[in-house]
């Protein structure tokens, strides 16, 4: 069986950030979901997650993306290799078993990576094997040393380098295959004595050598799996790689990106072929997108439904369905639990909140649809309102199917309109409207001749 041991306890210093470093977000995702996803993704059965820094935050997300996740707790955090202490029971369990171990802040780690150096480690019979990569910026890092015959020797931490240790371009991923017995044996060897005082992983493979064990480095084809980020820069720099890595992804599937400046996709992200996403549109969450659309420019969609050939132009569409051939915008907001059916029309400045609007209904300017049921085919007049909120308790609006709302109409909650009914343009409506009635609710227009040379409400011209 395979299993797995993410390191996600350190508090992340250089990152200036309020939360554990591992909560950082790439692509508005924490790191760490990265890291779960690609261990899961490898056939990897039980995962332990050590936490440490502000663990509360850690845990809360790991169970609310996978219950069956295990955590160990290290407090207080004295380093990598005192981190995997801490899974002593974890690692008890599996002695029979291979290990992966890795950073949890190294979200472009994958699956096939992981994979083809579990491949290396079981057919070498090694005890452990380091995912190590050529890089260029060597800062931070640990420098993979090797004897004269290429033969692996130790891990030296950039700290702890001598000038020349410091050019050997092998750097160590933090990402290893151990034996779990193995791994537990070298874990009673590790001491503390270096530049930071730290219980270093690190250490594991020159105590595992030491002790005749098989030791490998799985050198990765592409260094990019192995970055992780420290601080705000780098953590901008994992953005842009993986925003590009899902981009590219999405367009290899048939979605068409003209141009990807400030398109942003999240990783769960669903598209259909022949959907054109212009400038400026994130998207994000679970959110499905189906074929033949147009969404944006300037469009922000986060857990959405969206059927086949819909036009969203700079609209946001939060936790909401919009069915085919539906088309919004622009600056339209389509607020949680709202269902836009087939075919129907919101213009520009309206906004929908917690409401169906039903098919082929249209609402082309300047309109509040809230808690409302609207019917098919209802026209809205620019300008019409939900009230539903009288300062206390929300209330819902029904609006039957055909009906014609008239411009500038308050709809006061809770209130009902009959199918194919009609309302007068600037009416306010208290009280329900039987079906094709129509119903005028304004004061009646008084008209006063002569009233301004009476008045002489303006100021008289020289
Ligand atoms: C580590 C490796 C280094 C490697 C680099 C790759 C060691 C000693 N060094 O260094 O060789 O090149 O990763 O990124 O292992 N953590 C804990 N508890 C702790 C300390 C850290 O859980 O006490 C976690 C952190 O949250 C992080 C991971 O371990 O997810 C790595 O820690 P970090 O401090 O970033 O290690 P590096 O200095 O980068
Ligand atoms: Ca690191």
């Amino acid at each position: 069986m395979k299993c797995a041991i993410i390191l996600a306890g350190g508090k992340g210093t250089r990152m200036k950030a309020d939360c554990p470093k591992v909560m950082c977000h790439v692509i508005f995702r924490p790191m760490i979901g990265y890291v779960t996803d690609a261990v899961k993704q490898a056939g990897v059965e039980d995962i332990c997650v050590i936490t440490g820094y502000r663990h509360k935050e850690v845990e809360d997300y790991l169970n609310s993306i996978d219950s069956s996740i295990k955590t160990a707790l290290q407090e207080p955090q004295l380093g990598t290799g005192h981190a995997v202490m801490q899974a002593e029971k974890f690692i008890s369990e599996h002695s029979g078993d291979e290990i992966l171990i890795l950073n949890g802040d190294g979200p472009l780690m994958d699956a096939d990576t992981i994979n083809k150096a579990y491949d290396y480690h079981i057919s070498n019979k090694n005890s452990i094997t380091v995912i190590s990569a050529i890089v260029d910026d060597t800062n931070g890092i640990g420098h993979i040393k090797r004897d004269e015959k290429n033969n692996l020797l130790c891990i030296v931490e950039h700290k702890d380098a001598t000038e020349q240790e410091k050019e050997i371009r092998e750097s160590n991923s933090g990402c290893y295959w151990f034996n779990g017995a193995d791994l537990k044996y070298a874990l009673g060897k590790i001491t503390n004595d270096n530049a930071q005082n730290e219980y270093y992983l690190t250490d594991t493979l020159e105590i595992l050598i030491g002790a005749g064990k098989n030791a490998g480095a799985y050198v990765v084809e592409n260094s990019e799996v192995v970055l992780g980020a420290n601080d705000r820069k780098q953590l901008n720099d994992l953005n842009t790689i993986m925003r590009k890595k899902i981009n590219d992804a999405h367009m290899l599937n048939g979605v068409d990106i003209p141009c990807t400046d400030g398109v942003i996709i999240g990783k769960d992200v669903k598209i259909g072929s022949s959907t054109v996403i212009l400038p400026n549109t994130i998207i994000i969450g679970d959110t499905v997108v189906g074929n033949g659309c147009t969404i944006g420019p300037n469009s922000y969609l986060d857990n959405a439904r969206v059927g086949n050939n819909v036009v969203l132009d700079n609209c946001k569409i939060l936790e909401s369905t919009v069915e085919d051939n539906a088309d919004a915008g622009p600056f339209v907001k389509v607020r949680a639990n709202s269902v836009l059916k087939k075919g129907v029309h919101i213009g520009n400045f309206v906004e929908v909140k917690n409401s169906v609007v039903g098919e082929g209904s249209k609402s082309a300017h300047l309109t509040y649809i809230g808690d409302s049921d609207v019917g098919s085919n209802v026209n809205f007049g620019c300008g019409t309102v939900t009230c539903n909120y009288d300062g206390k308790n929300k209330y819902r609006c029904k609006i039957g199917s055909g009906s014609f709302i008239g411009c500038n109409t308050n709809l006061i909650a809770p209130v009902e309109v009959g199918e194919q009914a009609y309302i007068a343009a600037g009416s306010t409506i208290t009280d329900n409207i039987p079906e094709k009635a129509l119903s005028i609710a304004r004061a009646r227009q008084v008209i006063k001749e002569g009233w301004v040379d009476v008045k002489k409400p303006y100021k008289e011209k020289k």
